[in-house]
């Protein structure tokens, strides 16, 4: 704080408590003059009511009293007055450094315990899978929804199915989060023209027994030649190169003929943030716990 708005803080509080200082003290002295029938002639209503002097009540004078001793008592132990630093030497940074270490230390013992313990184990102790979720949710919720149902407009896959673009055990998908991944899948649209792109959609569409045009498919399945060498002769995708499977019937980006037509026209291009920096291990293994216990099936 520079020593201006010190100033300033020394000056508001000074001003502050001294008018309230100065009513208390003038509020029990002042002489209010009062008229035979005890009022001070004060009256509303059409004289229904008026105004007495009452002295303030012994409890309420020594209520106050103590809460300005109070309040000089705290400027002098804390800051609070300008850039004056207390007696105490108390700062909020140093009480949350004490607490973090209070919470690793309660905390740390817990999740110690976690981190030896396989995740496929752990996604049946509904304690870890409830701190595993919690995380998620923090974490991973704005583009995978709270409940690791996906996002199909953000191309954030459904992490509770059975189908792992990257792989689904545990390993994978401790690798998926932590490095991250992108998924690059090229524009295709300029040499197929319109009737092109509609007809190899149409026959995408028919991988996965989705409606869809059997004419147009027909006329399609040539073109997908051009997309086996990534989505494989059938195209049942690839692991390592991350091009999904277009024969089950989970779709990243929607498996409508609209959101099919994009992906060819205009490619796709998913990225998954790495948490590496952001996440601790045990926290990755929490959250991988609880995605088995959603994608597998058994418990919570
Ligand atoms: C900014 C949006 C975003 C956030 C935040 C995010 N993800 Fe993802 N995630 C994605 C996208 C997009 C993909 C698909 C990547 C691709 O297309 O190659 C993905 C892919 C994944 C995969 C691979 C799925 C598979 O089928 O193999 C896993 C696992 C995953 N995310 C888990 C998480 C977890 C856990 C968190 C939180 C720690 C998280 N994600 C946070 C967008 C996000
Ligand atoms: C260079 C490799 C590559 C080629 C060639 C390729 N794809 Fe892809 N495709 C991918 C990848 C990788 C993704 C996932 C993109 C992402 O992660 O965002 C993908 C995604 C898709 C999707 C979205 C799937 C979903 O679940 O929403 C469709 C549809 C698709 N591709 C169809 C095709 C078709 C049709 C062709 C041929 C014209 C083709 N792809 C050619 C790599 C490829």
């Amino acid at each position: 704080m520079s020593a201006f708005w010190s100033a300033w803080v020394m000056f508001l509080v000074t001003l502050n408590l001294g008018i309230t200082f100065f009513l208390f003290i003038w509020g029990q002295r002042v002489k209010i003059p009062v008229q035979p029938d005890g009022s001070t002639g004060h009256v509303w209503a059409h004289g229904v009511l008026r105004e007495s002097v009452r002295r303030l009540p012994r409890w309420w004078v020594l209520m106050s009293a103590s809460l300005f001793a109070a309040a000089f008592i705290y400027l002098v132990l804390f800051p609070g007055f300008g850039s004056h630093k207390g007696l105490l030497g108390w700062t909020s940074h140093a009480e949350l450094a004490r607490d973090v270490v209070a919470n690793e230390s309660t905390a740390g013992a817990i999740l110690a315990r976690y981190a030896a313990i396989p995740a496929g184990e752990l996604a049946a102790d509904p304690a870890a899978t409830r701190i595993g979720k919690r995380l998620f949710i923090d974490n991973c919720s704005a583009c995978h929804a709270p409940d690791a149902r996906g996002n199909k407009r953000l191309g954030a896959p459904d992490l509770t199915d059975a189908h792992w673009r990257y792989g689904g055990d545990d390993d994978a998908v401790k690798t998926s989060i932590l490095e991250g991944r992108s998924g690059l899948m090229p524009p295709l649209g300029a040499g197929l023209e319109e009737q092109g792109v509609l007809n190899l959609a149409h026959y995408v569409l028919s991988l996965s027994g989705a409606p869809h045009d059997a004419a147009m498919a027909a006329a399609g399945a040539p073109q997908f030649a051009l997309c086996a060498a990534c989505h494989g002769p059938n195209g049942k995708g690839n692991v390592q190169l991350g091009a999904p499977d277009l024969t089950d019937a989970t779709w990243q980006y929607g498996g409508t003929l609209d959101a099919v037509v994009l992906s060819i026209m205009y490619g796709r291009h998913g990225v998954m943030p790495a948490w590496k920096d952001r996440l601790r291990e045990t926290d990755v293994h929490l959250i991988t716990a609880w995605l088995h216990s959603q994608s597998h099936g058994d418990g919570n």
